[in-house]
């Protein structure tokens, strides 16, 4: 296993709509064990292929307490969303350190393959469906800020894009 690089916003990479996965073969199975690596690593509840620049229709999420409840959803579709919605507060690890609210569905069902290929249901709601519904938007290359106003948001591209000069220049100076 290998812990993978997570594109950070605003990088272009990460508005890259991402295609069906094929195959779940060997290569994907090692590009699962590798970005559970790294969403473990990193305390994230879920992660996107696209989140580390596969632009392939794979999410990975675990709201288990315990973190030893991976899901992994390949191929996902959302086949019914409650009209109920709520305002959650979500966070990105591709956007480390911001929080918002966004609007989404409190109930969702959705079809996927599973990490041996096999056809399943999900029917989640709560934080599962709010991370499914995160992770689903990244695979058609949106980030949640998004979702924000457009001052927000500019406000978090300026943030981030400093975080990143400072960190570079960090790194050419140790
Ligand atoms: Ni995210």
């Amino acid at each position: 296993m290998a812990q993978l690089t997570i594109l950070c916003y605003p990088d272009a990479r990460l508005h890259t709509v991402a295609k069906p996965v094929h195959a779940v073969d060997t290569r994907i199975r090692s590009l699962i064990a590798d970005m559970l690596e790294t969403m473990y690593e990193a305390k994230g509840i879920g992660l996107a292929a696209t989140q580390v620049n596969v632009h392939e229709r794979l999410v990975l999420v675990d709201v288990s307490e315990e973190r030893n409840e991976p899901m992994v959803l390949i191929n996902p579709q959302i086949t019914w969303a409650s009209a109920e919605k709520q305002v959650g507060e979500e966070g990105c690890l591709s956007v480390p350190g911001i929080y918002d609210g966004v609007e989404r569905s409190l109930a969702i069902k959705v079809q996927a393959l599973d990490g041996e290929g096999r056809l399943r249901e999900i029917a989640a709601e709560g934080l599962l469906a709010v991370c499914i519904q995160h992770e689903m938007d990244h695979l058609m290359g949106k980030v949640f800020v998004e979702y924000l106003s457009p001052l927000k948001r500019n406000r978090i591209k300026t943030k981030m894009l400093k975080v990143q000069r400072d960190e570079a220049r960090g790194n050419t100076t140790t």
